[in-house]
């Protein structure tokens, strides 16, 4: 199973700065991520939530449960040593998804503590770097069964 997190706001997608995150709702991230998953042959296990907290314990969870982790922290990823400090310790790949490219936009969205223990980060294309991410992790942990 893959664990696909989505960090605070993103419940809001479609209606939240669309000239930003574009029309699509998380239910068309859910849904993208679902056939995306199916044609790869993944099983996932999709979640959102407003709370740090919630999200710490999330990440804690996959350990023994997940194969990987594909998260997009939202703001947490700027602010959450918390969080970047679950990630380190689940010891799993991690790929880091952003709708927007946060390079690109103010100061404060250019580090990313998740960045930081992440195995990858896609960034700016999109919901489509859900799927993306779900196909790079695929690939990686198909490698790590080799
Ligand atoms: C985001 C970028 C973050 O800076 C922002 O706080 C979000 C969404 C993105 O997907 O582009 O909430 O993670």
């Amino acid at each position: 199973m893959i664990a696909v997190l989505n960090g605070p706001n993103l419940n809001l997608l479609g209606t939240r700065q669309p000239e930003i995150y574009g029309a699509e709702t998380l239910d068309d991230v859910e849904a993208l991520c679902a056939e995306t998953a199916e044609q790869l042959g993944l099983a996932i296990d999709f979640r959102q939530t407003n709370g740090e907290g919630e999200l710490v314990t999330w990440v804690q969870e996959c350990r023994g449960r997940a194969a990987g982790i594909i998260i997009n922290p939202a703001a947490y990823s700027h602010t959450s040593i918390a969080l970047m400090d679950a990630l380190k310790a689940v010891d799993l790949p991690i790929v880091e998804v952003h709708i927007s490219n946060i390079h690109r936009r103010e100061e404060f969205r250019h580090l990313s503590y998740v960045s930081k223990v992440a195995t990858g980060v896609i960034a700016g294309l999109g919901i489509r770097g859900y799927a993306l991410a779900l196909r790079a992790m695929a690939d990686i942990v198909a490698a790590e069964g080799e």
